[in-house]
């Protein structure tokens, strides 16, 4: 393995890896397999591609697993060659498909996946999913020997060990491009929107994306949720002569969502004119954005990267704008905060 050092002008030096120099040698790996799992996200595609290409400049053969851990156990397996993935790193969804799989809870679901797995020859398996998928993974190498390395997709961002997930960016693009729009029907009309976005247990999409939109409020399941202050948030602006309002709220939220929300806000002030507008499932697909390729691209070369380094359980990411390898245990148990300044700045400019 090659190592360079760079000087920093302020002084403090780093030790890089050059990518192409990660020595394929020292490893015994020669094939892998790469699967997607979980709710798809921007960006699956272009990471994919950076998986395959990556593992065969590597000198890897890279199996396509379809149908995430449902066709690890059927044997639904495909060798992937490079010009496979030509042009897929602008696509939305996922080539290889997705699912959520019962069976790989089970003892027996798990015991078959490994015969399947064995069966194809594969030594080591790259993950691209969120939470469950991480879960399942850590389980399965607790009691099978083959290495997986997981890849953090999700549009919630909900993940411990990187800033951001795969399909985060773009589902954030979607909804400001939706929220603005609601937002020009909300002035004309003088009317409250509550705009409800996904994230069953995270508010990162909420908050983010309501900055952008300069939204009056945003309502998260990392913090309580008391209407009555959202009540009197409107009653003040109401007083102002504002008009046309926005407010975002996660799925999750503990005051119920959006519909719960109208209907608490129209009990007490039946004078505003409200609408619902739940974003859904649109915030899932569309092309990714330049960031999210960028991102699905460097922690796919770094999964092959970490593979070859030998390591297993770890979820790659990047903190900081550098990789760096997370045990799936923490990726998935520990808890990534949201920033509580971002929350307080709605607040002020509200
Ligand atoms: O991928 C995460 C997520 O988008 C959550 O925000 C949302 O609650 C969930 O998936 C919905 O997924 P599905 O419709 O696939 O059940």
């Amino acid at each position: 393995m090659h190592w360079f050092k760079l000087v920093f002008t302020d002084n403090f030096t780093r030790t890089f890896k050059l990518a192409s120099s990660i020595d394929k040698m020292s490893s015994k790996i020669q094939k892998i397999a790469v699967f997607t799992s979980g709710g798809d996200a921007p960006g699956m595609n272009a990471c994919i591609r950076a998986v395959t290409r990556g593992g065969i400049h590597h000198g890897l053969e890279v199996v396509g697993i379809h149908n995430g851990y449902n066709g690890m156990i059927d044997g639904e397996y495909a060798v992937l060659q490079s010009y496979q993935v030509g042009n897929i790193i602008r696509r939305g969804g996922t080539i290889l498909k997705t699912a959520r799989s019962e069976r790989f809870r089970t003892k027996k679901g798990m015991a078959k996946a490994h015969a399947a797995l064995k069966k194809h020859g594969i030594e080591a398996v790259v993950a691209i999913g969120g939470d469950g998928t991480f879960s399942g993974a850590n389980e399965f190498t607790d009691k099978y020997e083959i290495p997986f390395i997981g890849i953090p997709a999700t549009i919630d961002n909900d993940m411990f060990g990187t800033d951001n997930t795969i399909g985060y960016d773009t589902a954030l693009n979607t909804v400001v491009e939706a929220v603005d729009k609601i937002r020009d029907t909300a002035d004309a009309h003088n009317r409250l929107f509550i705009v409800e976005v996904m994230g069953k247990d995270a508010g990162f999409i909420a908050l983010r994306s309501g900055i952008a939109v300069g939204a009056e409020a945003v309502l998260v399941p990392e913090t309580d949720t008391h209407v009555d202050s959202l009540l009197a948030l409107l009653a003040k602006g109401w007083k102002s002569k504002r008009t046309g309002w926005v407010v975002m709220v996660a799925e999750g939220d503990d005051a119920g969502g959006a519909f719960k929300i109208a209907e608490q806000v129209k009990e007490k002030f039946g004078h505003f004119d409200i609408r619902v507008s739940v974003l859904g499932h649109q915030q899932r697909g569309g092309a990714p954005t330049c960031m999210d390729r960028v991102l699905a691209t460097r922690l796919g070369v770094g999964a092959i990267e970490g593979i070859l380094e030998g390591r297993s359980k770890v979820m790659v990411g990047i903190v900081n704008n550098e990789i760096l390898y997370t045990d799936f245990s923490k990726a998935t148990k520990h808890h990534k905060e949201i920033n509580k300044h971002l929350l307080e700045l709605t607040r002020i400019l509200s």
